[in-house]
């Protein structure tokens, strides 16, 4: 069954995990590939608890649009997070954002395709991410990297070793806790040339990926649970220019 992002207790506990590696070498690549320091105006789709949005303000001065379809994952960011330069968006059915065309300097997502099954709803999402930016902003989404399955990270397990997955099948990712219990969340495993056209379809250029591991002089916190990570990328970043 799905992770359903819509209940409070999914959301709530979604903060539990502690974003060690995507603050290693995750975001810090995402908000360059992104171009966030020549923006004024950032886009995070599919924004959950605004967790993302919260460490571009760390770096940036810029303003962001948190938008996200579910209600409880918006509840807990504006809980948590309210920020005179965070606005908070709640996305209907349809995809739509409440933005008109072509004034987003920059938009960005993280872990959100992943989650979604239906191939015609991510084609939507990236379209509509296309139709609100200005012409020559880039889009970079971080997702886990399709190419991972099975890969014995410390920090957790995205498939079964040796299994093909195809495209839009589920998959399961178990993430390790801290005690030694694991805790599972249900993904979608998109192939990375998946990604790649859906992007080119909505009439993205320069579409390209990233696949960042984590940097020989890196001396930060969580050394010793990322010994894979320095040969393995457990994330893709996808980048593509309106
Ligand atoms: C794994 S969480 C990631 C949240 C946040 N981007 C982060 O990295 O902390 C996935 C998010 O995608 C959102 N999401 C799932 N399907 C969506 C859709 N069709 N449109 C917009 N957001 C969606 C969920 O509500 C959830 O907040």
């Amino acid at each position: 069954m799905s992770t359903d992002w819509n209940l409070i207790e999914v959301a709530e506990s979604y903060e539990d995990y502690e974003p060690v590696r995507e603050r290693a070498f995750g975001w810090p690549v995402l908000f360059e590939q992104a171009g966030l320091a020549r923006s004024r105006t950032v886009l995070d789709y599919g924004a959950g608890t605004g967790r993302v949005a919260e460490e571009i303000l760390r770096s940036h001065d810029v303003s962001v649009i948190a938008a996200d379809r579910s209600p409880s994952m918006l509840k807990v960011a504006q809980r948590k997070r309210q920020d005179p330069r965070i606005t908070y968006q709640l996305i209907g059915a349809d995809q739509r954002l409440e933005l008109p065309d072509g004034e987003i300097d920059a938009a960005i997502s993280t872990f959100v395709f992943v989650c979604i099954p239906d191939t015609e709803v991510v084609q939507t999402i990236v379209s509509e991410v296309y139709r609100v930016l200005r012409p020559g902003a880039t889009y970079a989404m971080l997702d886990v990297n399709p190419d991972s399955v099975g890969v014995p990270f410390d920090i957790g397990r995205y498939g079964e070793p040796g299994r093909k997955y195809e495209a839009g099948e589920a998959i399961e990712m178990r993430l390790a806790r801290p005690g030694g219990e694991s805790v599972s969340l249900v993904d979608y495993h998109w192939p990375k040339d998946v990604h790649l056209g859906r992007l080119r379809t909505a009439g993205f250029r320069e579409v390209g990926v990233v696949e960042p591991t984590l940097p020989a002089e890196y001396d930060g916190p969580g050394l010793d649970r990322m010994p894979v990570e320095r040969t393995s990328p457990p994330y893709v970043i996808y980048t593509a220019v309106k």
